[in-house]
């Protein structure tokens, strides 16, 4: 079987994990910090590890203090864990449609549902490709509200010339084993902000407050710590983050692998008419996470089917959020968003991993314009 995404671990990253796991320590130890660091380099900005992307989204809205009733604009074509963390502290969700070509949230579709009540833009930076950051920065000042930037995909990614992780408010990262990177379940939040990376930190470990000259109660005893704001366990232990290590150094060798097969994969189907390939700006460097193509939407799901009975397993990344029934309970309905609802329509995306060889990428490219001749 092909997957369409799958990790690339190789002797080193196993040594590493072996000797977290012969070490003193298996949780909280030196490696998180190091590997916290290392993010650091790599995005541009102070960065706090967490046990998820979904982790690492809770903990951006818990930092910019989300309440019930506050509203957050983010785009459909994303996974439900971009809106889900948001609601389930009582956000409602907006919904604001994305970029025909890029499938990224489109600023002029924004301001408009701009209302007292915005707290937040969430962008997402669908397949690896940045959203357009800098317009929707100025929109976020224009109304005095926060900047989050979903990169599950996109960590390595450049957008004029800036490091992903370096623009937002906060940003978020995820390292399950289809993203750039991976510790198995992980992710990071990153800010150039120290008042909201503390508070994205506070949240990820309990809310405890260890430094007495931040305590409401300092003469307790040495061995006191204290909350000020409810928190949740959402550390990334040592043993993952020596994965975490071991992975990032090899993130430029992963970037030039995913960037090739982009190429190849846009190469070979630059003259077919049935295949609309995914769009690059020229101002941004991504890191390539997916290559999400476009057919017509009245082909798509035989293609897909065809596909997955090769054992190709192609995927289609994403269903509008709002087709999810839970949105439907809450009143959302079809109709809202057409250029993301047109975009899932037409969407599959292709196998796209740094260990992919480039036979088995040549396979999947015959395959597909077979089916697609035959169509
Ligand atoms: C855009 C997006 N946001 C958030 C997440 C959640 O990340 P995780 O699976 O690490 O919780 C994912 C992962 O699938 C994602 O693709």
């Amino acid at each position: 079987m092909i997957p369409y995404g799958r990790q690339s671990i190789n002797e080193e990253d196993i040594v590493a994990v072996i000797n977290a796991l012969k070490s003193e320590w298996l949780t909280t130890g030196p490696l998180v910090e190091q590997f916290e660091e290392k993010i650091s380099s790599i995005v541009g900005a102070g960065s706090v590890s967490v046990s998820s992307g979904t982790a690492a989204l809770h903990c951006a809205y818990a930092a910019i203090g989300i309440e019930p009733g506050d509203e957050v604009i983010t785009p459909p074509i994303t996974f439900i864990a971009t809106q889900a963390t948001a609601a389930i502290m009582g956000a409602k969700i907006v919904f604001a449609d994305v970029e025909a070509d890029t499938a990224n949230i489109n600023p002029d579709c924004v301001e408009s549902l701009i209302t007292s009540k915005t707290k937040a833009i969430v962008a997402v930076d669908y397949a690896g490709h940045p959203a357009e950051l800098l317009a929707l920065r100025k929109i976020a000042d224009k109304y005095g509200i926060y900047l989050i930037e979903d990169a599950a995909h996109s960590i390595g990614s450049k957008f004029r010339g800036r490091l992903v992780g370096s623009i937002a408010d906060l940003t978020t990262f995820s390292f399950f084993p289809t993203k750039n990177i991976t510790t198995g379940e992980g992710g990071a939040v990153s800010s150039n902000n120290p008042e909201l990376l503390d508070k994205a930190k506070k949240f990820a470990r309990h809310g405890l407050i260890r430094d007495k000259n931040r305590m409401k109660n300092p003469n307790e005893g040495p061995w006191h710590q204290e909350v000020h704001a409810f928190g949740l366990n959402y550390r990334l232990p040592d043993i993952l983050c020596a994965l975490g290590l071991s992975q990032i150094s090899r993130i430029t060798t992963f970037k030039a692998q995913r960037n090739r097969i982009f190429d190849n994969y846009s190469e070979a189907f630059k003259d077919n008419l049935q295949i609309q390939l995914p769009t690059k700006r020229d101002y941004v460097d991504p890191m390539w996470h997916l290559f999400p193509i476009q057919v017509k939407r009245e082909i798509r799901s035989e293609l897909f089917s065809k596909l997955r009975s090769l054992n190709i397993n192609v995927q289609v990344n994403y269903m509008p959020a709002y087709f999810h029934p839970i949105f439907a309970d809450l009143g959302y309905k079809k109709g809202l968003c057409p250029t993301a609802e047109n975009f899932y329509n037409c969407e599959i995306s292709l196998p796209l991993f740094s260990d992919f060889t480039e036979s088995d990428q040549e396979k999947v490219i015959t395959e597909i314009k077979n089916i697609l001749q035959s169509l």
